[in-house]
């Protein structure tokens, strides 16, 4: 039948160009990330990670997205204290995001240390509920 043989060839397609299950999920993580980063960060944080002059920090390149376990917490929490990011001292508080969900928190996390950490795959909802199970009352 033609419907059934367009299937296969529409899932061998599928499989072909994503290659595993992980990638995938990176994508859609990284595509959600991407969406919730505009909403939520892009305003201080500015669309391309580069921040502020000396209000806002950097993220693009900043020694936190080495530190993935602080994040989940920094998003959720805020932050209020006076710090330095690639030389520069940056001391407004950062609101927190109490609204985010869990899997929102992967999603943002996935997003910016993709696009400007290290990392190459996704951050899962597990290591951020671990995370935030060791927040510092204060960061
Ligand atoms: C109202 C402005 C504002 C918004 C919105 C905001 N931040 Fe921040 N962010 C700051 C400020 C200011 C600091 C520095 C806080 C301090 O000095 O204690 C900071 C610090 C950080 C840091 C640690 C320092 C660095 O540059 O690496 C990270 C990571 C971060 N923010 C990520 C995010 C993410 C992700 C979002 C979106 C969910 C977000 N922020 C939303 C203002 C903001």
């Amino acid at each position: 039948m033609k419907s059934n043989k367009l299937a296969i060839l529409a899932l061998y397609i599928s499989l072909a160009s994503c290659s595993t299950k992980d990638e995938l999920k990176t994508e859609q993580y990284f595509a959600e990330g991407f969406q919730l980063y505009t909403t939520n960060c892009a305003n201080c944080h500015q669309p391309g990670g580069e921040g502020l002059s000396n209000l806002y920090p950097p993220l693009k390149g900043a020694a936190s997205l080495g530190k993935k376990e602080l994040l989940p917490c920094i998003i959720r929490n805020g932050m209020n204290d006076t710090i330095m990011v690639k030389g520069k001292e940056f001391s407004r508080p950062m609101p927190g995001n109490p609204k985010l969900t869990d899997i929102e928190l992967a999603e943002l996390v996935t997003y910016v240390t993709i696009k400007w950490g290290k990392d190459s795959t996704y951050t899962s909802i597990e290591s951020v509920q671990k995370s935030l199970q060791n927040c510092a009352p204060l960061l």
